[in-house]
């Protein structure tokens, strides 16, 4: 019976482009969201560990309320905080996100949600509720690609070593010349916004379930660090997936622009009091020439779509990684993850 669902299911999956990422499903005889979550999750499950990322498009989904009924229903109830994550963004409703307040004319670097977390999200939904007209796509790559893509001694490198994030996050002492910065290198957040309290207690207590350790500087701001694999099995296919957070964590002049790539290095000239910074789990540093060899098969592997209004992404966040387009005039996409 699973088997003739699922069949019928994948005559309905369209392909979008030819890395099949993401596959799209429309309603049809006016079916809705909740009626095909609810009969066809075992095969829907199924399409989604195949390619990664589903596209539901056409169920007219409208409001922040429509996706978190929607997105409750695909994680089966649960919807998570955003808690001791870095981009910054607001609670639209519970569970339910901004994307991001990162401006439109920056591009943000290919991710896995939370990846430098050793318990990141499985799987995110993004909704579109106002679509971009000019850019602001949210490209996804499939990281089983990324990872054979890689140069295989650099793959060795970074499978041996692990990555060690650094974070610091700044206190209510907040040093008002690094205040200014950020105004335009929108790159620092507060531990009292990420970890939701304004106790110190609470904060250590987090890093060390997360395995790392927390510093408290001057300025009652906290510097953590932690150690992960750069690559992660998939628990369901055991395939292996480029599953780090490297990339967003070190700038490029490419990926930042020049301008912000000299002016970050020099605002911050110890590495490690940097908002984010990454070694290898050894301590060794993270080269130039490496970081732009990943970015290159990172690149290779990315795809994007057009966003219409009313679309739900649903996706694997340890297979597929997203980022986001520059982009101009309005655009809202909201988050939930599980
Ligand atoms: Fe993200």
């Amino acid at each position: 019976m699973l088997a003739l669902l699922e069949e019928q299911l994948e005559d309905r999956v369209e392909f979008l482009n030819e890395e099949c990422l993401p596959v799209m499903i429309r309603p049809v005889a006016g079916e809705t969201l909740e009626a095909l979550l609810r009969t066809e999750r075992g095969p829907l499950r199924e399409i989604l560990r195949r390619y990664g990322a589903i596209l539901f498009r056409d169920f007219g989904l409208r409001s922040a309320e429509d996706f978190q009924k929607a997105a409750a229903q695909c994680f089966e109830g649960e919807l998570l905080p955003y808690l001791g994550g870095l981009s910054p963004r607001g609670q639209v409703k519970e569970g339910v996100f901004e994307s991001t307040k990162l401006p439109a004319y920056m591009r943000i670097t290919q991710h896995h949600e939370m990846s430098y977390l050793p318990n990141p999200p499985r799987a995110i939904a993004f909704f579109c509720e106002l679509e971009p007209h000019q850019g602001g796509e949210t490209p996804l790559a499939d990281s089983r690609k990324v990872y054979k893509q890689i140069p295989a001694g650099l793959r060795e490198r970074f499978e041996q070593s692990g990555v060690c994030y650094h974070r610091t996050l700044y206190g209510p002492k907040r040093n008002f010349v690094y205040a200014a910065l950020n105004r335009w290198l929108k790159v620092r957040r507060s531990w009292m916004e990420t970890f939701l309290t304004t106790d110190r207690g609470v904060v250590e207590r987090l890093c060390a379930e997360q395995g790392g350790t927390a510093h408290w500087d001057g300025e009652d701001g906290v510097r953590m660090s932690n150690i992960l694999p750069a690559v992660r099995r998939h628990p369901e296919t055991g395939e292996k997936l480029w599953f780090n957070h490297v990339t967003t964590f070190l700038m490029t002049p490419e990926s930042a622009g020049m301008m912000r790539y000299l002016l970050y290095r020099l605002a911050y000239l110890n590495p490690l009091h940097r908002p984010v910074h990454a070694t290898l789990g050894n301590g060794e540093p993270i080269t130039l020439e490496e970081l732009r060899t990943i970015n290159e098969a990172v690149d290779s592997a990315t795809v994007r779509f057009k966003w219409k209004q009313g679309d739900l992404l649903l996706v694997d966040n340890l297979q597929v990684s997203h980022g986001r387009m520059p982009f101009r005039g309005a655009r809202r996409i909201l988050v939930a993850m599980n």
